[in-house]
């Protein structure tokens, strides 16, 4: 693309995002666990979650990591941030979309941790921070929508502490079933935007950064958002399928690692180089 059709498809992403969040969210008081069952117990605790156990690794990854400074991007309505801040974390977060800020600002003041994150319209392509600032980045579903952008990817590794880490759950287009499956679904919603990660991506995204780890791959789990509905706890035998999906998936990762190359989702990690 060059730079105009670059500028086009921002510009398209930019107003879609507006309209969804003004349409399809509200502000809403948030508590710390009830993101944390949302993505990283489910289905064995009722949720459903196809993207459980990468986004619990994630979660967990990121408890770890110290008090911050911690940078949320393409922050949506914010809830990763103030999931993070409930946890005693000091947060920055940016998102391109002004209603997805609004609507993190107002969720942050009904959660009570609004004085804990710094909410800012933002375009990737030029953070307003200062280098190695962050000691910490996340993201959930953001470097599929960022890499496309020139400039997006090295603008996070500029403003990560060395030897600090970036953590995302991200898709993957590794898998040509799932590939094919989400082509129709983009087509039929008329989603912008969407460039699922692939393996060059993620090469590009280890040069950048220093180290690029994929790991807990959603291979056959990733199926298991076709029985499972977001909305209902799982029960009998759809419950049992989906967890023996999940199952084979972290038998696989332990003992047969070449089907991660049918991998639909993983949980990312890149380390900034010292
Ligand atoms: C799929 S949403 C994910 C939002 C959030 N991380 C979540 O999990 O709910 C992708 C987000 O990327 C944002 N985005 C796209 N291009 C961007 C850019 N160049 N700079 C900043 N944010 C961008 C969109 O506004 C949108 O909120």
């Amino acid at each position: 693309m060059d730079a105009s059709q670059i500028e086009c498809v921002l510009e398209q992403e930019r107003q879609l995002n507006e309209e969804n969040y003004r349409t399809n969210w509200e502000p809403r008081k948030l508590d710390g666990d009830a993101f944390y069952t949302q993505f990283a117990r489910p289905l064995r605790n009722g949720g459903n979650n196809h993207r459980y156990p990468g986004m619990k690794a994630l979660l967990d990854d990121l408890l770890a990591q110290g008090e911050g400074p911690f940078l949320d991007c393409a922050c949506g309505a914010g809830e990763m941030a103030i999931w993070l801040a409930l946890h005693g974390k000091r947060v920055w977060a940016f998102d391109l979309t002004e209603a997805a800020i609004q609507i993190a600002r107002q969720s942050a003041e009904l959660s009570g941790v609004a004085d804990r994150i710094t909410f800012d319209v933002m375009d990737a392509r030029c953070l307003r921070y200062e280098d190695a600032f962050f000691c910490a980045i996340t993201g959930k579903d953001c470097l599929h929508h960022l890499i496309k952008y020139p400039g997006a990817i090295d603008e996070l590794a500029r403003v990560l502490k060395p030897g600090g880490k970036a953590c995302f759950y991200e898709p993957l287009a590794f898998n040509p079933l799932i590939n094919a499956l989400r082509y129709i679904n983009i087509h039929l919603r008329g989603y912008v935007g969407e460039h699922m990660l692939t393996r060059e991506d993620v090469r590009q995204l280890g040069t950048a950064f220093g180290d690029a780890q994929l790991s807990h791959h959603a291979v056959l789990s990733v199926w298991t958002r076709f029985i499972a509905s977001m909305h209902e706890p799982l029960r009998g035998v759809r419950r049992r399928i989906c967890m023996t999906l999940i199952d084979l998936d972290e038998f696989a990762q332990a003992h047969l690692p070449f089907l991660e190359r049918f991998s639909a989702c993983a949980y990312m990690q890149l380390v900034k180089r010292p």
